[in-house]
C-alpha cells in the first residue's frame, strides 16, 4: 500500500457520480492516485445514497467489510460521503465506529481542509446546510468512455411526499450558462463525444435566475455549437417543467437527442395528488401524446413507485394500464421505502410489505412486456447510433440510438466513437438488433 492511494465507491444516482468525480480532481490536487483495489488503498471514501432503505443498507454493509480491511491495517482511513452523510451526520459514527472522516453533499470543497484536520483529530464531521461554492482550481477526473456528466442543477424544491432528497441536496441552484459552457468545452477537449446534462429536475434549469433567458432550450442551443460533441442528452426531467419550447428544441436542435426520462411515479391521479407530483394521469398522457406527436421515435422512460401508502388495487391497475398504454422504452420500479424526514413515511396507511412485493412483481413483469413491443416499432427503420463497445466473443458492436435504446450490429471495433446508420431487424428483451448501412463520421452530418 503506498502513502497516499484513494478508494472511492459511488452508489446511488449519477449526480452522486459526478460528485465522486469532482472528489476523486481535488484529491489529484493533494497528491493521491485512484486505485480499483480496496485492498491497496490508505483511504476508502464510500459516496452514499439514501433514497430507499435498500440503499442505505447496501451502505452499511460494504462499511462491515472495510472495517475488517481496517482491522488489518489500522492506517486506513475511511470516509463517508453523500447522501446518508448530509442526513445521518455525526450519528453514522455510533453506528459506524470505524469510520473517520464524514462530510455531506454541500461541501465538497472542503474536503482539502477536512483532510488536514483528520491528521491531528480521531474523528471529523463537517456537514454544512447551504452550499459552499466549488472553486475553480480543480478538473473533475470523470470515468473513461465517449460519455461525460455535466451538472447544471442541483438540489429540488419539489418535496415529494416520500423523497429525501430535498432533505440531503438542499434547494435548486442553477450554475450560470457561461461556466456550464466553459466545462462543456473542457469536456469536449478530454475527447468525450456525449454530453450528459445533469439534475434531479434538470428541465427547472434556470427558473432560479431572475433572467427568462436562461432556461434549458437555450442552453442546448449554445452546447450544440461546440464542434467536437456529437450528443447532448438531459436527465432527469420533472413531467411539470416540460415546456412546448423545450419539446421543439429537443425537435430541432441537431446534437440534443430525442430522449425524456419523464418520471411518472404512478398511474393514478389521486395518489399522485398525495405524492405531491403537480399533474394527473391525463396531463402526463398530453405530454407523451405531444413529444410523439413531434418525433414519433422519441426515446421516453420512466420511475414508477409500487405500493405507496394508501395505494389500493384499482390505483395500482392505474399504473400497470398506463404502461400498456404508454409503451415506454424503460422504466426504472421501486417499491415504496419510508424515509425519514419525509411526510409520507408516517402515514399509518402503508401497503404491507408482502403486498408490495407482490405488486413490484407484477409491476416488473408489465415493464418487461411492454418494453419488448416499444422495440417492435424500430424494426425496418434505419436509425443514427454512436458505437460504444465491441464483444469479442459474437463479433458484435454494442451501440446507442439517439432515442437511448442499445443496438446490437456486426461491425469493426475501429467504429467505436463513430456515429453510423443501422437498419433495425429484430429485437430482444432488452436491445435492437441491426445491420450496418453506412457510416457517417461527424464530419459528414
Ligand atoms: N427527481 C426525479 C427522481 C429522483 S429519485 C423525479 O422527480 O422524477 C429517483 C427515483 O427514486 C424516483 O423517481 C422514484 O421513483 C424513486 N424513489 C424516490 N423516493 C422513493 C421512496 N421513498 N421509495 C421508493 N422509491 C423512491
Ligand atoms: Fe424527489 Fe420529487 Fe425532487 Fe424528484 S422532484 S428529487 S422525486 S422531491
Ligand atoms: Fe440517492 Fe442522493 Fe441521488 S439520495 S438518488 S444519491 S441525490
Amino acid at each position: 500500500m503506498s502513502e497516499k492511494t484513494f478508494y472511492i465507491e459511488t452508489l446511488g444516482c449519477q449526480m452522486n457520480k459526478a460528485d465522486s468525480e469532482k472528489i476523486s480532481g481535488i484529491l489529484g490536487t493533494l497528491d493521491y492516485t485512484e486505485v480499483s483495489s480496496k485492498e491497496e488503498a490508505s483511504m476508502l471514501i464510500m459516496n452514499t445514497c439514501s433514497i430507499r432503505a435498500m440503499s442505505e443498507n447496501k451502505a452499511f454493509s460494504h462499511l462491515g467489510l472495510w472495517k475488517k480491511l481496517k482491522k488489518k491495517n489500522p492506517a486506513v482511513k475511511i470516509i463517508m460521503c453523500g447522501c446518508i452523510a448530509q442526513q445521518t451526520k455525526e450519528k453514522i459514527f455510533h453506528r459506524a465506529p470505524q469510520v473517520d472522516l464524514i462530510f455531506g453533499t454541500q461541501n465538497i470543497c472542503e474536503l482539502p481542509d477536512l483532510l488536514k484536520k483528520l491528521e491531528t483529530e480521531k474523528k471529523v464531521c463537517s456537514i454544512l446546510q447551504k452550499p459552499l461554492p466549488l472553486e475553480d482550481d480543480y478538473t473533475p477526473v470523470r470515468q473513461k468512455g465517449l460519455t461525460a456528466w455535466l451538472p447544471i442543477i442541483e438540489g429540488c424544491d419539489y418535496f415529494c411526499t416520500y423523497c429525501v432528497v430535498p432533505y440531503t441536496r438542499g434547494r435548486q441552484r442553477s450554475r450560470l450558462p457561461e461556466d456550464i459552457i466553459k466545462e462543456a468545452k473542457q469536456i469536449a477537449a478530454e475527447g468525450y463525444r456525449e454530453i450528459i446534462l445533469l439534475g434531479q429536475t434538470v428541465d427547472s434549469y434556470g427558473n432560479d435566475i431572475d433572467d427568462e433567458n436562461i432556461n434549458l432550450s437555450n442552453l442546448l442551443k449554445e452546447l450544440d455549437n461546440i464542434e467536437e460533441v456529437y450528443r447532448i442528452r438531459f436527465v432527469t426531467s420533472h413531467p411539470a417543467d416540460i415546456t412546448d419550447e423545450l419539446i421543439r428544441a429537443v425537435r430541432d436542435v441537431d446534437k440534443v437527442c430525442e430522449f425524456f426520462h419523464l418520471p411518472m411515479q404512478s398511474g393514478s391521479s389521486e395518489i399522485l395528488k398525495k405524492m405531491r407530483r403537480p399533474y394527473t394521469r391525463e396531463e402526463y398522457l398530453e405530454l407523451v401524446r405531444k413529444i410523439r406527436q413531434e418525433m414519433p421515435l422519441a426515446g421516453l422512460t420512466s420511475d414508477f413507485i409500487a405500493g405507496f401508502p394508501g395505494e389500493t388495487d384499482e390505483q395500482f391497475d392505474e399504473t400497470l394500464s398506463l404502461l400498456d398504454e404508454v409503451l415506454f422504452d424503460h422504466c426504472n420500479t421501486a417499491a415504496y421505502s419510508p424515509r425519514k424526514q419525509t411526510p409520507a413515511a408516517t402515514w399509518e396507511n402503508q401497503v404491507p410489505a408482502e403486498e408490495k412485493k407482490k405488486r413490484i412483481n407484477i409491476l416488473n413483469e408489465k415493464v418487461r412486456q411492454t418494453v419488448k413491443k416499444s422495440h417492435e416499432k424500430f424494426i425496418g427503420e434505419t436509425i443514427e447510433v454512436l458505437v460504444e463497445g465491441f464483444n469479442e466473443e459474437d463479433g458484435r458492436l454494442k451501440a446507442q440510438a439517439r432515442s437511448s435504446k442499445i443496438v446490437h450490429f456486426k461491425g469493426d471495433k475501429s467504429l467505436i466513437g463513430s456515429l453510423v446508420y443501422v437498419k433495425i431487424t429484430d429485437c430482444s428483451i432488452w436491445a435492437l438488433i441491426g445491420e450496418m448501412v453506412y457510416n457517417s463520421s461527424i464530419v459528414n452530418l
